[in-house]
């Protein structure tokens, strides 16, 4: 087979440029080795996420152009409105400046002290906004999804049993809703089968309980969908991501990942008294309903953004690009989650650095470790991001790839970096937290090593 090569050439460039490892080290030092408190000029390859950092298409930018800025009822929101409408066959839409604004309407109307919400597994936002509320937010992923070397094909489906248990437990009346992550970021990127979502579609009808999406990567999921799912092969993606949004009762988005923006985010909903209320809340908070925190400039390259990012060559080049860093690195001996995710690969810390406690770090330790060494952005997804009440199932450290951004070569570069970092990984250095906030630490907390 030849190689799937980028399915787009490059119009504008923006340079990158390489520090000394004695300026890494001193960077490091001053941001309380906390990559999110570094420059970002002072990072070569920044892997820290694919969120908000791709690039957008030509047709993209002359949508900017084409923006209407007027306060309300702009043409660019009925574009994006019914650019939405047809993907997901969802009535109502909502703006949002980005996801975590439409969890936080959402959780505000539907959360509160005693409820509890399911997923496979919550985000960090999702999470954070919910336990806000004063709700509790529960984790059902397969038993599979919590084991790195696993190898199914939906890592990120449900375990339907245990929302079963969970729903007699509690009692369905302190559920107000399920939802779905896809892929599931949080357990390393995989996907959730329609078949599965079905299944969880099906308790939601006996129990009377809305299903929702958090449908931020829903693209890729129905690329994997499409690979991996028994007579899905010959469907479009089109089609699947319509069977995704058609089992589910509403869903939050963040456009900054498949909506292939640098900002924006969708509620979406079905029920009219919902959206009522949501209304009120996003007037309050965001903007006016046809605008929602976003300029009509944005809300226009939205539009052809998730437009571009069901083709099909797009889809197979973004996650063949994913699988050449995960295989390479498993070739190495690297452990990574597998099978690769769709948006980034995750190593496995543990495995990493065996010399390291959970207690000290060692994601953190890997993260440093890759910046001090090859100029390298990666973030921390254990201890230091979810364990700041329980310990996490996993210490992993993601390399999240930036859409339409890096080239095949700059992936070597990763490749190489990484292992030969592996081949040094007796020199990484235990953490310890010096400081940090009440919750949401791993953006703000100050570290000191050895
Ligand atoms: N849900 C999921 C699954 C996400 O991955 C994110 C963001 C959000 C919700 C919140 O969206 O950032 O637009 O407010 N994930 C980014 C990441 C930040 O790096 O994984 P947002």
């Amino acid at each position: 087979m030849k190689t799937i090569i980028e399915p787009f050439r490059i119009k504008v460039v923006e340079p990158i440029r390489m520090t000394t490892r004695t300026e890494r080290e001193e960077i490091l030092r001053a941001a309380g080795y906390n990559l999110f408190l570094i420059r970002a000029e002072d990072v070569l390859i920044d892997l820290l996420t694919d969120s908000g950092t791709g690039a957008m298409s030509s047709l993209q930018w002359a949508g900017v152009m084409r923006g209407d800025e007027s306060y309300a009822g702009a043409r660019s929101w009925f574009v994006l409105r019914d650019t939405i409408r047809a993907l997901t066959g969802i009535e109502h839409v909502l703006p949002t400046h980005q996801g975590r604004a439409s969890e936080r309407i959402l959780f505000e109307l539907v959360g509160g002290p005693g409820k509890v919400v399911p997923n496979n597994n919550h985000f960090d936002t999702t999470r954070a906004n919910i336990e806000h509320t004063g709700a509790q937010a529960v984790d059902l992923v397969i038993e599979e999804g919590r084991h790195p070397t696993s190898r199914h094909p939906f890592k990120g489906n449900m375990d339907v049993a245990r929302l079963e248990a969970l729903i007699r437990e509690v009692g369905p009346e302190r559920i107000p809703l399920v939802m779905i992550t896809v892929t599931n970021n949080s357990g390393g990127g995989q996907p959730v089968s329609l078949e599965n979502l079905r299944a969880v579609r099906e308790v939601c009808d006996r129990h009377k309980l809305p299903l929702f999406l958090d449908a931020c990567r829903f693209a890729e999921n129905a690329w994997f969908i499409k690979q991996r799912e028994p007579g899905q092969g010959d469907r479009s993606v089109r089609e699947i991501v319509r069977s995704m949004f058609d089992l589910a009762d509403g869903a939050t988005i963040s456009a900054k990942k498949d909506g292939l923006v640098n900002i924006g985010g969708l509620l979406l909903l079905r029920d009219a008294e919902l959206v009522r209320r949501a209304d009120e809340l996003l007037i309050l908070t965001e903007g006016f309903i046809t605008y929602g925190g976003l300029a009509g400039r944005d809300l226009e390259a939205m539009a052809q953004g998730f437009e571009e990012v069901v083709h099909e060559d797009y889809l197979q080049y973004r996650i063949r690009s994913t699988e050449y860093l995960g295989e390479k690195l498993l070739a190495a001996g690297i452990q990574i989650v597998e099978p690769p995710g769709g948006h980034a690969i995750y190593i496995d810390a543990r495995r990493f650095c065996p010399h390291i406690p959970p207690a000290r770090f060692p994601g953190q330790a890997l993260v440093c470790g890759l910046y001090r060494h090859a100029g390298i952005r990666a973030v921390e997804i254990g201890s230091v991001m979810f364990g700041q009440k329980a310990p996490p199932p996993m210490e992993l450290v993601r390399l999240a790839i930036p859409r339409r951004v890096y080239t095949q070569s700059h992936i070597d570069y990763v490749v190489e970096a990484t292992i030969e970092l592996y081949e040094q990984r007796a020199s990484l250095r235990p953490l310890a937290i010096e400081w940090e906030p009440p919750s949401l630490r791993h953006f703000t907390c100050r570290f000191r090593e050895g």
